[in-house]
């Protein structure tokens, strides 16, 4: 698809004021789709021995991490480019009592502030459709990984029924990303970087139900928090609602979605 121009300056901004701390009102600390069910399945399938090193790429207010020590034991480093999310995360890590399990650098995962070949696995869920140079981030996540290393991720893609570039640029415009990728041409990036791809699972069958519940909660629920976030401005509130009501739309019909993919450092 077209780039929509967004740039890592528009995602700092996101995660740095009010519209982050809507997403982590409506997901939680595990700022992605499915929370703790979809981190299990993709760690699963990941299959993370206790005392690895994982590396978190846009490890946001530390969910990530600390599931990953709290669930496999291993050692999780993360790597985000907004320093205010990265101030909460190594908070929240301290108060955990992980700060000597878990290290966290500010960072753009395009240029990795980590060796080569340090890790044993690489992490992200749902998160690089934020990234502006997708090939960078690959070649980087390769280029940290040892070999026989693994790379786990979520994200957010185009579904299976394909979407027009006008829909898509304008999902992509609500939510900040500069694109969106689809399963096969993450599986395309990872091969050209010297992965095999051992899962590439779409789902975007439960994208919809996820979409339903985030709206549920602004309207409902978390009514009254979520206007607080917004200044009581109810222009935003009808935008989102109405836009989220258009991803809704696009998840039902299989055009917009969600994949798992874990693949082998060859
Ligand atoms: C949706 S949140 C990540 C959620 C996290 N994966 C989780 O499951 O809790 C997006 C994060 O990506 C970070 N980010 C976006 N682009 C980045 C980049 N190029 N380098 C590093 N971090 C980036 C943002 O700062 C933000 O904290």
């Amino acid at each position: 698809m077209k780039k929509t121009g967004m740039k890592l300056s528009d995602v700092q901004e996101v995660y740095s004021g009010f519209e982050g701390a809507l997403w982590e009102l409506i997901m939680g600390e595990q700022i992605h789709i499915g929370g703790f069910a979809s981190s299990k399945a993709l760690g699963d399938s990941a299959g993370w021995k206790k005392d690895e090193e994982v590396l978190d790429l846009c490890s946001a207010v530390g969910g990530g991490v600390r599931f990953l020590t709290r669930v496999y034991d291993v050692k999780a480093y993360g790597v985000d480019a907004t320093p205010h999310m990265v101030n909460r995360s190594i908070e929240r890590i301290k108060a955990e009592g992980f700060a000597d399990r878990i290290e966290i650098k500010l960072g753009d995962v395009t240029d990795i502030p980590y060796p080569d070949a340090k890790f044993d696995g690489v992490w992200g869920e749902d998160t690089w459709c934020y990234v502006e140079d997708k090939a960078k981030l690959i070649e980087e996540a390769a280029r940290v990984l040892k070999p026989g290393g693994k790379i786990a991720f979520t994200d957010w893609l185009v579904g299976p029924a394909g979407m027009t570039e006008e829909d898509s640029a304008r999902i992509c415009t609500t939510m900040k990303f500069p694109d969106m990728l689809n399963l096969q041409e993450y599986s395309e990036l990872l091969e050209k970087n010297g992965f095999e791809v051992v899962e590439s699972a779409d789902l975007t069958d439960t994208m919809a139900e996820h979409i339903e519940n985030y709206l549920g909660q602004l309207a409902g629920q978390r009514h009254f928090d979520a206007m607080q976030l917004l200044g009581w401005n109810y222009d935003v509130f009808n935008f989102l609602g109405a836009e989220f009501g258009f991803m809704l739309e696009k998840a039902k019909s299989g055009e917009f979605g969600r994949g798992r993919l874990v693949a082998v450092k060859k």
